[in-house]
């Protein structure tokens, strides 16, 4: 295993995400950050430089379980203090299992800013993926809109709400086109077409292939919102991976992914050779109002100006749930996979609703809408400070007459900033509660994220949990994974054990609804957590904590 060190500034940039000039949160100058590729065993070193000048900063190892080194999680007010501007923060951690992963900004709305990348992690020196391809592409998707992301956050922080609507462009490795179309005598409304040279920051990294081979795509998102279907026109998909996880390999026609996932697909390079194909994202989920981001399978020793004869693909209906559903339930853990264990100690049921709460619009898990405290969790659960944070633990479940397919004002929500305190080594099931949001017939889609932690997904069902749904587990081979969605009005059953001292988030991965609300904090095992840097606790009463230096 080999230590991989990285210098990194962040930095605000003008750069041209779609065609029209924004500021950008880049990393080095550039949008997106720069990929990150190690070996599993590896240690990653990333010197991260605050150059925002007028805002903290971290960054948030997506997928990475971070054990033994908590406070390298990159969550403001969780896991760390938040990089003051111009000050250096240095987050080292092991990639222990091989996958597809990214990594984010984890402070107010900084991933929708532009603050993210990817990490690849390959197999230990040795070993081998339990498939084979013969080469590799990487796309890290992504949504943008032009109002930049102070505004937005300020837009959904007023009274009345104002909601940032749907993204101007989808972007695939930070390219996307605004202003005209790839494809534009299959577009409508009809954008001109685009006549890019290839050198722009806006034009499409184009896939080049050889006829007859098989390439590994590896896919993550990371959008602030959108829901998205990927497809390669004439190309059949076979999934493989998931979150880092090998899965019963299965072939789909495209893809659904949702903010916070990553998948590894295969495709075979096995279509008409003297032609090139569309690859296309759309949105899913949400009434789309953004075109489709494209880009080429360009088959060599063909021109990629080469025009594709067929049209891109086009997605599934935005709101064909049982499209969705089937492709959730066909993933399914490789044979060989660890296995749940069969009982599990507690339950929590997490019920998702849309509140008031004074005329604020939020979200809220069991009527708490979250509000971070000043003091981050790990430090202050870690040194036993009082008044850090509410020490009331949030409620397991919510109440049992609770309609979740009625429309409700859900006016009795608080502001709360509570813990789950896990004991270690304790299985712990959580059952996501979906219901109608504060419109009538709303129930929108929500894919939760885990931080610290793989689960298993046990399954998924419609309308309010039961104790019967039990009975209905896949104890056999769920899939391991790290973000889950819930469907509309449905619930989603997952498990997992606490195997890892730290502070964990776990929440929608939607950042406006993270923002407004929607998630909570689990901590296990606090007590064992030993040699947290002083830079991470160096705020808030931790900070207090270390200039009176009774702790060091
Ligand atoms: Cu990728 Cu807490 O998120
Ligand atoms: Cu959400």
């Amino acid at each position: 295993a080999k230590t991989r060190h990285f210098k990194w500034e962040v930095g605000y940039i003008h750069w041209s995400t779609d065609g029209e000039e924004s500021v950008v949160m880049g990393i080095n100058g550039a949008f997106p950050g720069p990929t990150i590729r190690g070996r599993a065993g590896d240690i990653i070193v990333v010197e991260l430089t605050n150059k925002l000048h007028t805002e903290g900063v971290v960054i948030h190892w997506h997928g990475i379980r971070q054990f033994g080194t908590p406070w390298a999680d990159g969550t403001a007010a969780i896991s760390q203090c938040a990089i003051n501007a111009g000050e250096t923060f240095v987050y080292r951690f092991k990639v222990d299992k091989a996958g597809t992963y990214f990594y984010h900004g984890h402070y107010g709305m900084q991933r929708s800013a532009g603050l993210y990348g990817s990490l690849i992690v390959d197999v230990a020196q040795g070993e081998r993926e339990p498939f084979h391809y013969d080469g590799e592409f990487n796309l890290l998707l992504s949504d943008w809109w032009h109002k930049g992301s102070h505004e937005q956050e300020v837009d959904l922080s007023s009274n009345p709400m104002r909601w940032i609507g749907e993204p101007q462009t989808l972007l695939i490795n930070g390219r996307g086109q605004y202003n005209c179309s790839m494809a534009a005598q299959f577009s409508n409304p009809r954008l001109p077409q685009c006549k890019l040279r290839g050198g722009e920051q806006y034009a499409p990294q184009i896939l080049r292939v050889r006829p007859n081979k098989t390439y590994r795509l590896r896919l993550a998102s990371t959008t602030a919102l959108a829901s998205l279907n990927l497809a390669i026109g004439g190309h059949k998909m076979v999934v493989v991976e998931a979150d880092g996880n090998y899965v019963q390999p299965f072939s789909v026609q495209d893809i659904d992914i949702y903010s916070g996932e990553s998948y590894s697909i295969l495709f075979t390079t096995n279509q008409d050779p003297s032609k090139n194909y569309w690859i296309s994202t759309s949105v899913r989920g949400r009434e789309p109002n953004t075109p489709q981001a494209l880009t080429l399978l360009n088959y060599l020793p063909n021109s990629p100006s080469k025009f594709p004869t067929l049209p891109p693909p086009i997605a599934p209906l935005w709101n064909d749930y049982n499209h969705s559903k089937s492709f959730s339930n066909k993933i399914l853990a490789l044979m060989g996979s660890p296995k749940p264990p069969i009982k599990n100690n507690r339950r929590i049921v997490l019920l998702n609703t849309q509140n008031k709460i004074d005329g604020y619009t939020k979200w809220a898990i069991n009527n708490v809408s979250l509000v971070l405290p000043t003091t981050p969790y790990l430090g202050s659960i870690r040194y036993g400070i009082n008044n850090a944070f509410d020490t009331r633990p949030p409620p397991d479940n919510f109440p049992r007459d609770y309609d979740v397919m009625k429309q409700a004002p859900n006016s009795n929500a608080t502001y709360g900033n509570g813990v789950y305190m896990l004991k270690m080594n304790n299985t712990i099931d959580i059952i996501l509660q979906n219901a109608n949001a504060l419109g009538k017939g709303a129930s929108e889609i929500h894919p939760w994220h885990l931080h610290g932690h793989d689960f298993w997904v046990l399954g998924y069902g419609e309308g309010k949990f039961s104790d019967k749904d039990v009975k209905k587990f896949n104890l056999k081979n769920p899939p391991l994974r790290n973000t889950v969605v819930i469907y509309p009005y449905g619930w989603t059953a997952l498990r997992f054990v606490t195997d890892n001292p730290g502070v964990w988030a776990f929440h929608c991965h939607i950042e406006p609804h993270l923002h407004m609300g929607m998630g909570v904090i689990l901590a296990e095992g606090v007590h064992l957590v030993k040699n947290i840097p002083r830079e991470a606790l160096a705020c808030g009463l931790t900070g207090k904590m270390l200039m009176t230096n009774k702790h060091n």
